[in-house]
């Protein structure tokens, strides 16, 4: 044993022995004649009713049990049981569900060596984290969520449980991802179908005993065992409400393509390539051993492993040397073992992975180093290995090798750094190493990472929020921002109605008369009314409106569902004049795109012809196309300006917009009311509202701020609501101006840039929303409009790199659509509903809902302390 360290001996003083905690294991296997079934309704189905497959320790290669294979049957009696408990659960009282996560809480404290034994035993992963980590952690989880459920009726007020939930989790981390993914469900009054990896099922098997144990009723959590094969039933099967995934960026990528048009709401956290960077003030043996638990934790098999080391250039040498002699101290062995830092890898075909991974690095040039240390004889290891003098697009940066394989590169500035840091099509965590607050906190604010802990490493805590960016995925678990995952706005469970326009005027709609009143009252006697005066418009302006109609497609139904988008009568140039002749508008009613803040011409030199609703021909809109959107995007990305503006400033232009739309209130109001053949007469009121809504988010700019999660550790959490940066907006087709604004103003709001495809058969309302935006002082480039062909530009849209994320209000094919092509990119894509959804109503068409979606949650850690 000479090869023992200090921190192994504290170790071993402060824990017993391995060996007895193994045998609790065994006895509990024993008493399951090692084998299993799955956990459907309450009960266990026999083990042996089906396919078997064994699950495996990889530290000995010993089978542990057989395992039941989950067969599509299977998978419908789980859902089917799930969704027959669905409404009571959700409408037990949030304290009696959490008493029931509290009870589970208390269940994995009172069993927690047996889960860490198991857990160490199924994945090979050390004892020492099973025990210190995953089970105080999911403890944690259940304990915070059972929180939640006492609150939910006064901290989610409006929303309700999504449903069914089928959760499918990695073998990393086993009871861990289980207690992310049920505790919010449980929480929330969802309940769950769980799919646990096929390496590691057995945490999960025991949990399930546990819930029956504390009395959860039947049908609230099922467990079905199986692999991929099992998964893909889960994820196909029509009666669940909502997936929840995490583990590969491909898998979560098929999962994103099954679902899509499924109406499913769908979370996925997958890999990442994350960096870890260090400057040169930074304290280095704080840095060394936050490299150590950034990369060697878990082996290397974690989705946030800081597996990109940046140092900085001055500092490299150096600190490569301290790194290496550190590694020679690295214990790799029996997991079981608590002086092992490094365990077993989980299967065969991950041991494969990394060598093969690691011959590729040192191929293509990569210098590669390993300590000089013996692996066990049996069993799949790998030693802790440093490669350094790699080039940022090497393969070995840029893939997620899920090993313990850190891969080092320099860098000369800040500003390369954070270059660097985002060289990766991941985003998921980030650990920034510095003396200097100010620097650090200024990278984490550019690093494009859900999670960023500054001078720290792998925190992690139920109360703050973990997800990507990026293809790293989407939503967060932990915290507030994770329960919203498994909440729906309460407005979307009402039985729908017809829209504003074709229905009578609902409740809703004669509060917003009221207020629309009281506002007139006000600004009279504020005199700031300027009584919009037709002279002072722009030429063209009002008799535009006045003269101008603007026509339907059969797109426009207030059916249940959008319309599907038709086929546009689109015109040549040449005929553009000849129709006009037909009935020549008194000016020019062709609205042209508005891109980077100037009038172009549509890239296909096409237009199509808009009628009113009546069908009388009103004019020509331009047909946008693919070239257009790109400039738009274009133009958008390079309008950074409005993301790095301040709140304060950004709702100053908002009230200014608002402002010039309440000049402008008539004739817009006589426009809408044209397009409407004035059948409606519902312009007045929809303009009334759009700059009622236009106040709503000027005020939130500056209000719908993060939070500091309350985390256990020393330290702050920082919870920031970040901008997305560019952002696809695919307009609802009726209510041309109110909706439009509906959609880009929060995201305006919390910084966002917009690129928006407007209602194709009412796209002539861009004129006179340009036109505002001209006098508004928004910065060119913020606001971008394409009209022309709905679907066709959202699926460019979609299909774009530099679209952070897209809102698709409209039909159930566009939205499969739009939702399949985000898939290369894994852009979020926020499927509206628009049917049923009465955009004048503030509960439904304004609000949190829409700023949360507008924004997505950085996680920054900032320790305090001496
Ligand atoms: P995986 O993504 O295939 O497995 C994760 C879970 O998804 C398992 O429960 C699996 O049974 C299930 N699954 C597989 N195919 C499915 C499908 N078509 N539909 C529904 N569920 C499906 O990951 P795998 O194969 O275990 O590991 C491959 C690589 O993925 C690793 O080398 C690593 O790079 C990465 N990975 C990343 C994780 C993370 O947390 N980011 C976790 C696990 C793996
Ligand atoms: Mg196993």
């Amino acid at each position: 044993m000479s090869s023992i360290t200090v921190k192994d001996v504290f170790n071993s003083m402060e824990y017993g022995p391995a060996p007895e905690a193994r045998n609790l294991a065994d006895e509990w296997l024993m008493a399951h004649g090692s084998s299993f079934g799955h956990y459907i309704g309450g009960a266990f189905t026999d083990p042996n009713a089906g396919e078997v497959f064994d699950s495996i320790n990889p530290a000995t290669g010993q089978v542990l049990a057989t395992i039941a294979q989950g067969s599509a049957a299977d998978i419908d009696r789980a859902v089917k049981a799930a969704r027959a408990a669905q409404d009571d659960w959700a409408a037990t009282p949030g304290h009696v569900r959490a008493r029931y996560l509290y009870a589970l809480a208390r269940q994995i404290q009172k069993h927690s060596r047996l889960f860490a034994v198991l857990d160490t035993l199924d994945n090979g992963k050390t004892i020492r984290e099973t025990r210190d980590l995953d089970v105080p952690l999911a403890a944690r989880h259940f304990y915070h969520h059972a929180g939640w459920a006492q609150l939910l009726d006064e901290e989610f007020r409006g929303y309700r449980p999504v449903g069914v939930c089928g959760q499918i989790i990695p073998w990393n981390f086993p009871l861990l991802m289980l207690a992310w993914k049920v505790a919010p469900a449980l929480a929330a009054g969802c309940t769950v179908v769980l799919k646990p990896a096929e390496f590691t099922p057995l945490t999960a098997l025991l949990f399930a005993e546990i819930t029956r144990h504390v009395g959860l009723p039947d049908g609230v959590f099922n467990l079905v065992t199986g692999d991929g094969d099992t998964g893909a039933a889960l994820v196909a099967h029509e009666q669940v409400d909502k997936i929840a995934f995490t583990g590969s960026t491909e898998v979560g990528r098929i999962i994103r393509r099954e679902t899509a048009g499924s109406g499913k709401k769908l979370s996925l956290e997958l890999g990442g390539k994350s960096p870890f960077i260090v400057f040169e003030d930074a304290d280095i043996d704080a840095a060394i051993e936050g490299v150590v638990d950034g990369i060697w934790l878990n082996q290397g098999e974690v989705c946030c492993a800081g597996s990109r080391l940046l140092v900085q250039e001055g500092l490299a040498e150096k600190f490569y040397a301290r790194l290496k002699r550190r590694m020679q101290t690295l214990r790799v062995g029996d997991p079981l073992d608590k002086g092992v830092d490094i365990g077993a890898l989980v299967a065969p075909v991950q041991l494969e992975r990394i060598e093969r991974l690691v011959e590729q690095g040192k191929r293509e040039g990569a210098t590669c180093w390993q300590p000089d240390l013996t692996l066990p004889e049996q069993g799949l290891y790998f030693p802790p290995t440093l490669f350094t003098d790699v080039e940022p697009s090497a393969t070995i940066s840029q893939v997620e090798i899920f090993g313990p394989v850190l891969v080092a590169t320099t860098f000369r500035t800040p500003a390369e750094a954070v270059e660097l840091a985002n060289h990766t099509r991941y985003g998921l965590a980030a650990s920034i190493w510095s003396s200097n607050l100010d620097l650090a906190l200024d990278v984490a604010s550019k690093v494009k990472a859900g999670v960023v802990w500054v001078n720290s490493t792998n925190m992690f805590d139920a109360a703050a929020g973990f997800g990507g960016y990026r293809e790293s995925g989407y939503g967060r678990e932990g915290g507030r921002e994770g329960m919203y995952e498994y909440l729906q706005p309460d407005w979307t469970f009402a039985p729908r109605k017809e829209t504003a326009a074709a229905a009578q005027p609902a409740p809703a709609a004669s509060r917003a008369d009221d207020l629309a009143d009281d506002v007139a009252a006000v600004v009279d006697r504020l005199d700031l009314d300027a009584d919009s005066d037709d002279d002072q418009l722009d030429d063209g302006f009002a008799s535009f409106a006045a003269d101008a109609g603007f026509g339907f497609e059969d797109e426009l139904q207030p059916a249940a569902a959008e319309p599907e988008e038709v086929a546009l009568p689109v015109t040549e140039p040449a005929s553009v004049a000849s129709s006009a002749e037909a009935e020549p508008p008194a000016i020019d009613a062709t609205p042209k795109l508005y891109i980077g803040g100037k009038q172009v011409r549509p890239d296909s030199g096409y237009s199509y012809a808009v009628t009113s609703e009546q069908g009388a021909f009103l004019g020509e809109v331009g047909l946008g196309n693919r070239k257009d959107i790109r400039n738009a995007v274009e133009a958008a990305r390079k309008a950074s300006s409005w993301s790095s503006a301040t709140a304060h400033n950004r709702a100053q232009v908002l009230y200014y917009l608002a402002e010039n739309l309440s000049q402008r209130a008539d004739e817009l109001a006589r426009f809408i009311d044209t397009m409407d053949d004035g059948g409606a007469s519902l312009g007045e009121r929809e303009v009334e509202a759009s700059i009622r809504r236009i106040y709503t988010y000027a005020a939130w700019a500056d209000k719908y701020d993060g939070q500091v999660h309350a985390t256990p550790l020393r330290n702050v959490t920082l919870a920031m609501n970040e901008p997305w940066g560019v952002l696809g907006v695919v307009a609802p087709t009726d209510h041309a101006l109110l909706g439009l604004l509906s959609l880009i103003l929060p995201a305006l709001a919390m910084g966002n840039r917009v690129v928006a495809i407007p209602s194709s058969p009412r796209a002539a309302i861009m004129a006179p929303l340009y036109q505002l935006l001209d006098t508004s002082d928004v910065p060119a480039g913020t606001v971008n409009l394409v009209s022309g062909n709905r679907d066709e530009l959202a699926r460019v849209l979609a299909q774009h790199d530099d679209v952070d994320s897209l809102w698709y209000c409209g039909s159930r094919s566009g939205a499969k659509l739009v939702e399949e092509e985000s898939t290369g990119n894994l852009k979020p894509v926020w499927v509206i509903r628009s049917s049923g959804r009465d955009w004048f109503d503030p509960a439904a068409g304004e609000g949190r809902e829409f700023l949360r979606r507008a924004t997505q949650v950085k996680n920054i850690w900032v320790p305090y302390g001496e």
